[in-house]
């Protein structure tokens, strides 16, 4: 297979013409290097600290395709653990979030405390002989645990980063824009549901905009937008749009809030009119937010925390993951947000909008599934994987900027650069053997002055 072909993973995504071969979109064996190069080895996002607040929270997540526990120990500390007792390997946890004392293991009984520690055998002294070390025998840990601003990471490898290194500025900065509308709480219940694509082509189309008005006009004929809203989804390919390349794959894309945007938030402020959701800018107006954003202030594309963690503020504050589960399928999380403050009202607006556009009953999300289904279909094709996909729009057009907080960005009509520059990392992380390899052969975002 191609895993032992000794191609490099860059000969797949060609920088110069803006191409990317086919074959990385559903391949088995790319895949499976993927969940131990990239997922393995990257900072996964876990929750957000509302969801665990106190000692013995819990909260189940992924890394890769591993069910992971992540929750707090009895002295409060974040603490991330595989799913899997060490007996036989049955799952330790079964329920999605709660609050625990120990998890114990449903197949014989081993039982593990809340900093996975292995507390409980039975037959420890008549059938063990007190011989089993029971230190030798706890719970699988994350090698390091983080959160920042309250959102939780862990990685698997001890060699990765710190998380605020990994993240880089443009990461942190994608963190920011949304720490900055807190206090946040996450609304109950994640909504969960599984699309027939490769968990590239559901990141890929975060960055999207072109696809907007075609993939989305029923959506917006149907009337579940305002008119307001619709407007500027069908008007999204002819505003200005910012693009942060960070380290490691990290990058934000997406249109900004421009002057006249605010004139109309502005307007309909003064007419008393309420405002749509996506228009609730007050919080950038805080001087410590205006400080913390600096020259990004007016931010409000996606960002994607590589590898697969996205923001929109379509419906207000919202997280999905994107999770692969074979080749050929990939599971959307959604983590919906609240800002403390927001009235009864307001909350349940936000709550019905993030139900509408994402998560199994979205219209959005119903109409991109559709579409990555079939991109990921037509990956499979002996004579279709000849040709490759293109990713060329704006390529060689940009002027590359730097920000004071941010990094590396360009600013250019609608383009394809966040694509580009995440499939390009795509492949420093699958080329590289360590964490160390990788840190010293990765690409580095490009330099003000230079084109991409
Ligand atoms: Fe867990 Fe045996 S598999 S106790
Ligand atoms: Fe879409």
């Amino acid at each position: 297979m191609l895993k032992d072909s000794g191609k490099p993973f860059h000969d797949y995504v060609h920088v110069e013409s803006g191409t990317v071969d086919r074959i990385i979109f559903s391949d088995q064996a790319i895949y499976e290097l993927e969940l131990e190069r990239i997922f393995a080895r990257a900072w996964n996002f876990m929750c957000h600290e509302s969801q665990i607040p106190n000692k013995g929270d819990f909260f189940l997540s992924f890394i890769g395709e591993e069910s992971v526990i992540c929750t707090r120990d009895k002295t409060g500390a974040l603490q991330v653990f595989l799913n899997t007792c060490r007996h036989r390997g049955n799952a330790v946890c079964r329920a999605e979030s709660g609050n625990a004392r120990s998890f114990l293991c449903t197949y014989h009984g081993w039982t593990y405390g809340l900093d996975g520690k292995l507390i409980g055998v039975p037959g420890y002294k008549d059938l063990y002989h007190e011989e089993l070390d029971k230190d030798q025998w706890g719970l699988i840990s994350a090698a390091k645990v983080t959160s920042y601003k309250g959102f939780v990471f862990a990685t698997m490898d001890p060699e990765a980063p710190d998380l605020e290194e990994y993240l880089g500025p443009a990461g942190r900065v994608s963190l920011d824009v949304i720490a900055a509308q807190g206090p946040l709480t996450v609304v109950e219940g994640v909504q969960k549901n599984v699309v027939g694509c490769n968990w590239k082509l559901a990141v890929d189309n975060l960055f999207d905009f072109y696809h907007v008005p075609i993939s989305h006009a029923s959506a917006n004929m149907s009337g579940a937008q305002s008119r307001g809203r619709s407007a500027a989804l069908l008007n999204a390919p002819r505003m200005n749009h910012r693009v942060l390349l960070g380290e490691y794959g990290h990058a934000f894309g997406g249109s900004i809030l421009n002057p006249v945007v605010w004139e109309q938030i502005d307007a309909a402020k003064a007419n008393g009119e309420p405002l749509e959701v996506h228009l609730q800018q007050e919080w950038r107006k805080k001087p410590e937010v205006a400080e913390m954003l600096g020259d990004m202030g007016d931010l409000s594309g996606h960002p994607n925390i590589f590898p697969n963690l996205w923001y929109t503020g379509v419906a207000g504050a919202q997280l999905c993951l994107r999770l692969p589960k074979g080749p050929l399928a990939t599971e959307l999380w959604w983590f919906t947000f609240m800002p403390a403050g927001l009235s009864a009202e307001a909350q349940e607006d936000r709550r019905l909008r993030a139900i509408h556009n994402f998560g199994p009953a979205g219209l959005l999300e119903q109409d991109d599934g559709e579409n990555w289904n079939q991109s990921t279909l037509a990956t499979l094709g002996t004579v279709a994987r000849r040709y490759p996909l293109n990713f060329s729009m704006g390529r060689g057009k940009a002027a590359v900027m730097e920000s004071n907080v941010a990094g590396s960005y360009v600013e250019t009509p609608i383009n394809e650069h966040a694509q580009l520059w995440t499939w390009r990392c795509w492949a420093d992380w699958m080329d590289a053997e360590s964490w160390s390899a990788l840190r010293a052969s990765h690409t580095l975002p490009p330099k003000a002055g230079e084109f991409v």
